[in-house]
């Protein structure tokens, strides 16, 4: 796959970003007992609103792995025989909780740029059987997905993460049937970020360097003519190294979960 994010005008270096971003992923993937800015796993999942009858039907494993920051399922009412996409897929837990919500007539594709959560994930989804979840390698800025094609989507941390927010928004609007909608839960900020921490791919790789004001970030996903119904704040999400607890502090670093519609 060649690099093709796209330069925009925040001097973060690009090229550094994209493998520190996939570093950090094989990481959370291979090692999930480490000690990274974020918590991850299942006490995480429960507190940020997974059933645990949900989590008890999903594998373990994925869930050891999940790096997201909130609940948006309650927001995508996701129906039985729907097409959902997950944007930056991980090591599954939420393609696999879409699944339960979709069933065997449904279809879930997870996208994601990193081969060891791709590995993980497609492990994982052989051995548990989940028949109608697939994964794609790819950039979320660019989906390998038809036109008008899709009901839901999903993404758990991910956008924050992309130098690119307009095309991965546009990709969602050109990706979702009239009358679909993208339930998300992302990182972003009260206060505009400083450059000295827009240009840090540390930073950035640990999903507080690349976050959007969150007026911007509504803004952005309007320009790509969807409308924002909620945008709900997950109180139970925080960081956890000082450097990440200090820039939530300074700059209002946080979670939420935002459902949009594509005009039907
Ligand atoms: C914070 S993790 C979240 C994973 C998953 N959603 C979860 O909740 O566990 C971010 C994921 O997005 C992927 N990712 C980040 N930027 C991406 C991009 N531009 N294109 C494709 N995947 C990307 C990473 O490889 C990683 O697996």
């Amino acid at each position: 796959m060649k690099t093709e994010l796209k330069e925009k005008p925040r001097a973060v270096d690009l090229a550094s970003l994209e493998r520190q971003v996939k570093e950090m992923y094989r990481a959370v993937a291979d090692e999930p007992h480490r000690e990274y800015h974020f918590e991850m796993g299942r006490g995480l999942t429960e507190r940020l609103g997974y059933p645990v009858a949900d989590l008890d039907r999903i594998p373990a494993q994925a869930i050891e792995s999940f790096a997201g920051v909130g609940y948006f399922f309650d927001l995508a009412a996701l129906r039985p025989g729907e097409t959902v996409v997950d944007l930056g897929s991980g090591s599954g837990t939420d393609t696999f909780i879409a699944a339960l919500k979709v069933g065997p007539k449904g279809r879930v594709v997870g996208i994601d740029m990193t081969d060891a959560q791709l590995a993980k994930a497609s492990r994982l989804r052989d051995e548990a059987g989940f028949a109608m979840v697939e994964y794609r390698k790819s950039y979320i800025e660019r989906v390998p997905v038809d036109d008008a094609s899709v009901d839901a989507v999903i993404s758990n941390g991910v956008i924050n993460l992309s130098p690119d927010k307009a095309s991965v928004f546009g990709e969602v609007a050109r990706m979702l049937k009239p009358g679909g909608r993208l339930a998300i839960a992302d990182i972003v900020t009260e206060k505009h970020l400083p450059e000295g921490v827009t240009c840090n791919a540390d930073l950035w790789a640990a999903c507080i360097g690349g976050a959007m004001q969150e007026d911007d970030y509504r803004a952005a996903i309007e320009a790509c003519g969807m409308n924002v119904v909620a945008i709900v704040p997950n109180t139970a999400y925080g960081f956890i190294s000082d450097s990440a607890r200090g820039a939530t502090g300074k700059w209002g670093v946080k979670s939420v979960s935002l459902l949009a519609r594509k005009p039907g």
